[in-house]
């Protein structure tokens, strides 16, 4: 087991699952397709993929889009334990900034699997984003 306690097992299902998200990405323009899977607290799993716009800065991340679905279906108490992220294009390809804080606000002890550009990660979201900012 991991030191996130998330086993390797539910680590490869998690990456299986955010490529199978990123099948539906919507990116005509940068045609870079992203998935991402999350595991909640209680073991579920929600998928998400980059949504692009003609208006670019309307753009919703894999990983947003992954973490707004799980918020839509449970309520705003779901937790977050693990992302996985995945491109198509094989490449180095972690949370950008605003991800991070949106993956910090449901799961401050999340950890996040991803692309680096020295293989596969496994990092836990506050060292992403150190000194994430909360309002409580
Ligand atoms: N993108 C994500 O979905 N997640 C990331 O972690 C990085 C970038 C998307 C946004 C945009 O649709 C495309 O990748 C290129 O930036």
């Amino acid at each position: 087991m991991a030191k996130s306690g998330i086993s390797p097992s539910k680590r490869l299902r998690l990456l299986g699952a955010a490529r199978a998200a990123m099948k539906n990405a919507y990116a005509p323009y940068s045609k870079f397709r992203v998935g991402a899977a999350i595991l909640t607290e209680k073991g579920e799993v929600f998928l998400g993929c980059n949504v692009e716009n003609s208006s670019y800065g309307m753009t919703n991340c894999a990983e947003r889009t992954a973490i707004f679905a799980a918020v839509a279906k449970l309520g705003p108490k779901v937790k977050v334990r693990g992302v996985a992220v995945v491109n198509d294009h094989g490449v180095p390809c972690s949370p950008c900034g605003a991800c991070r804080q949106v993956i910090y606000e449901f799961g401050p002890d999340a950890t996040v699997y991803f692309q680096s550009s020295k293989g596969w990660k496994e990092t836990a979201i506050a060292d992403l984003l150190p000194e994430g900012f909360r309002l409580k």
